[in-house]
């Protein structure tokens, strides 16, 4: 493998950041603006590591955007008097000594990528510039053990699920480039931001400079160790989860590797989350969870998590040992066709053996410190349909849960993005399948029977839910009390799911 070069340490440096950001914003270095530039299919092949395209769009343009799109977005090298006219505040020297590029001759060498990033989040739409390590195809070699990685599908996916209320306190674990620091900032009155690396936390503050939020605390350290008896109203981690092999020549890569053996680094942070919620407090994280011959994955995750805590966890996907292995392997850049790829493949299949995996779960983890007295949610669910909105609908979930506590609301209607579909046998005039479709959120589709589906049916907020079961057991003339217990805990679930809602008083 090709050795990487001696790379620049980022240096935050806020008057330097700012100059940069100046010329940033004067050349329109935004998403939109660099798509136009280089067209909307070299933007998509660009997505999926393809940079010719891009290359070939650019060809002969020298203007600020194209040059600035080449060294940062691709990460390659630009005559440094074109750079100079693209960086007329911060100039060449200022971001060398911001550490995100170097001068050979007459040329800048890039020593960071920098990524306009876009963001939706309930104060509408944003962009935030985020710089990170250099990647593989800028390097033209394998990525080192430090490398700070910059925004990939699992920021996106854990920032989609952050659940949008303003909070007092707030901490990232594992901030990485610092894109969860900078949106839970959004709606965090202050936010501790950590990571055991010091690389790391560089760049997570050059970008909150860069994008002018100053309300973020960076603190070096392993796990809860920087936050040592503090307590949070919203704790997010997108961390190092992924389940590495502990052998010789198995490369650890800090950003996504936690050093320790199997899951059980997502072990650890569930067993100390618990000591920094506040009470009302909540932790969103992502993580990876083994099944193992005499333990299914999520019963494993629920042994982790105290009964006096609300945990809702969602299993997204399963993967077997050798599918999550090949995984795991390709992202660190190596291939079937290269020399070390069998071994590797070894080394995770043999760890895998030794502790009986049968398979490794992705997905989602929240908990919460119920306020005193209240009821426990406890929710260990599959859930593998497309899903949208995630952050709004978890918010939703637990507060239909705190509702459901003092009883099912008198009034209810049915949320506006539920369906109903009606299956029949051919020829037959009652359906032989109802089912409640979801249209947003998690997108449950529920099946019911006909009695609730005419309960549903009946939800317009008016008539009260005692009124309309018993109009249902005189119509299906049943005694009242069995209908009842009956339909009772699937009405609870429907206003858990958020199918049906109090209405409005
Ligand atoms: C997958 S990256 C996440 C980065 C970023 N938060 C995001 O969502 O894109 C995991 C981060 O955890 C950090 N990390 C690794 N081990 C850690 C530990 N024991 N304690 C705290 N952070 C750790 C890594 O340096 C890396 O920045």
């Amino acid at each position: 493998m090709t050795a990487v070069p001696d790379r620049a340490q980022p240096r935050p440096d806020a008057p330097l950041t700012q100059a940069l950001a100046a010329d940033l914003d004067a050349a329109d270095f935004r998403s939109e603006p660099l798509r136009s530039l280089w067209g909307e299919e070299a933007d998509d092949a660009l997505g999926r590591g393809l940079q010719e395209p891009v290359l070939r769009a650019l060809h002969s343009r020298d203007d600020a955007l194209a040059t600035l799109g080449r060294l940062w977005v691709l990460g390659m090298p630009q005559p440094q008097d074109a750079v100079e006219r693209a960086l007329p505040k911060a100039g060449v020297a200022g971001v060398v000594t911001l550490g995100l590029a170097r001068v050979e001759g007459a040329t800048v060498h890039p020593q960071a990528l920098i990524r306009p990033q876009s963001f939706v989040d309930a104060d509408g739409v944003g962009e935030w510039w985020i710089a990170s390590d250099l990647d593989e195809a800028a390097l033209g070699a394998a990525l080192p053990a430090d490398h700070v990685l910059g925004v990939g599908g699992a920021s996106r996916t854990l920032a989609e699920l952050i659940i949008p209320v303003p909070v007092e306190r707030a901490l990232d674990l594992g901030t990485g480039c610092g894109i969860q620091a900078l949106l839970v900032s959004r709606h965090a009155a202050r936010v501790v931001a950590t990571d055991i690396s010091a690389r790391a936390l560089a760049y997570a503050e050059l970008n909150a400079q860069l994008n002018g939020v100053h309300d973020i605390e960076f603190r070096l350290g392993s796990l809860f160790e920087p936050v040592a008896g503090e307590t949070f109203d919203l704790i997010v981690s997108n961390p190092p989860f992924v389940i590495t092999p502990r052998a010789t020549d198995v490369p650890e890569y800090e950003y996504r590797d936690g050093g320790l053996v199997g899951d059980a680094l997502v072990e650890e942070f569930l067993r100390h989350a618990p000591a920094h919620l506040a009470p009302g407090g909540i932790a969103q994280l992502l993580g990876n969870w083994e099944s193992r011959a005499d333990a299914p994955g999520l019963d494993r995750v629920r042994s982790w998590v105290g009964d006096d805590l609300d945990a809702w966890v969602i299993q997204r996907e399963e993967l077997t040992p050798l599918g999550y292995a090949e995984l795991w392997i390709r992202d660190g850049g190596t291939l079937p066709r290269d020399a070390e790829f069998t071994s590797l493949l070894s080394a995770w299949l043999d760890d895998f053996a030794e502790r009986e995996v049968t398979a490794v779960g992705f997905g989602y983890i929240l908990l919460r410190r119920p306020v005193t007295g209240a009821t426990v949610l406890r929710r260990f669910e599959t859930v593998s349909q497309p899903v949208s909105n995630l952050g709004r609908a978890l918010g939703a979930g637990l507060a239909a849960h705190d509702a459901l506590a003092t009883g099912i609301p008198d009034r209810l209607v049915v949320a506006q993005d539920v369906t109903e579909a009606r299956h029949h046998m051919p020829g037959e005039d009652d359906p032989s399948v109802i089912e409640l479709r979801q249209g947003g959120g998690f997108g449950r589709t529920i099946g019911v029977d006909s009695a609730l589906a005419g309960f549903v049916g009946a939800c317009d907020g008016e008539l009260t839910v005692g009124q309309i079961v018993a109009a249902l057991a005189d119509l299906f003339d049943v005694p009242l009390a069995a209908l009842w217990a009956d339909i009772e805990p699937r009405i609870r679930q429907l206003v858990l799911d958020g199918l049906l809602l109090p209405a409005a008083e």
